[in-house]
């Protein structure tokens, strides 16, 4: 890869993890939220999501192609990557590989979860509040459900970080720690939601 494409694809990478993907997964968490409204909210939530107009669409271009994009050279980045955590036990140097690592957590947990919901219900299968109840019935896959929800959770607050940088909005120092500071409230606010959600099931 030459360095100006190089460049370019480290840039839409970063951007993609935002916008769409990012925005895609505030989105799907405040959806899932519902559900501790009761069944029939959640339903009515999902419902009106999966019936929108160009739905079809929408998921390829706003979900799977940039998704697909940003997880493909996110894995290349993940194994390319110089982990130096123990030369530099740092706060940062902590955060950028957990940053990797939360990464290749979400190709399994994705993976997985895009099978049990979305590839389930093309194949005509109803997905609804009861089938995640079903799901989530079993204390492995809850632990994996949680697992993966804290993951992407912190892998997007974490990765607002690294998209400021990046991007050069955060060059100062104070700057940086002032959106350290604001990413772990996000962290947590996005947790406690995805938290809620998948306790509402069970
Ligand atoms: C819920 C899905 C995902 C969201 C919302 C998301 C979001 C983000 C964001 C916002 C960034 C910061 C960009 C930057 O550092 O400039 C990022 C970075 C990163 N993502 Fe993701 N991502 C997701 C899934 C994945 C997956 C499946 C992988 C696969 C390994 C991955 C690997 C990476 C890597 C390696 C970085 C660090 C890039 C760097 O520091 O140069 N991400 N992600």
């Amino acid at each position: 890869m030459t360095k100006e494409t190089d460049f370019f694809a480290r840039r839409l990478h970063s951007l993609l993890g935002i916008i769409p993907v990012g925005l895609f997964l505030v989105q799907h968490l405040v959806i899932n939220h519902f559900a501790t409204r009761g069944a029939e909210s959640f339903n009515a939530a999902s419902n009106f999501m999966g019936n929108l107009p160009f739905v079809l669409f929408l998921e390829w271009f706003v979900i799977y192609i940039p998704l697909m994009f940003h997880a493909f050279y996110g894995v290349y980045i993940a194994f390319t990557a110089k982990n130096n955590v123990q030369r530099y036990g740092t706060f940062r140097n902590w955060m950028f590989m957990l940053q990797r690592i939360t990464g290749v957590i979400l190709v399994v947990f994705i993976a997985w979860h895009i099978y049990q919901t979305r590839i389930q219900k093309a194949l005509g299968v109803e997905v609804n509040y009861d089938m995640m109840a079903d799901i989530l019935a079993s204390p492995f896959m809850l632990v994996f459900y949680i697992v993966g929800v804290l993951a992407a959770t912190f892998h997007l607050s974490n990765g607002l970080w690294g998209f400021l940088t990046t991007w050069g909005f955060t060059q100062s120092p104070r700057s940086q720690k002032i959106v350290s500071y604001l990413t772990i409230i996000i962290f947590i606010v996005l947790s406690v939601i995805g938290l809620q959600a998948i306790f509402a099931f069970v």
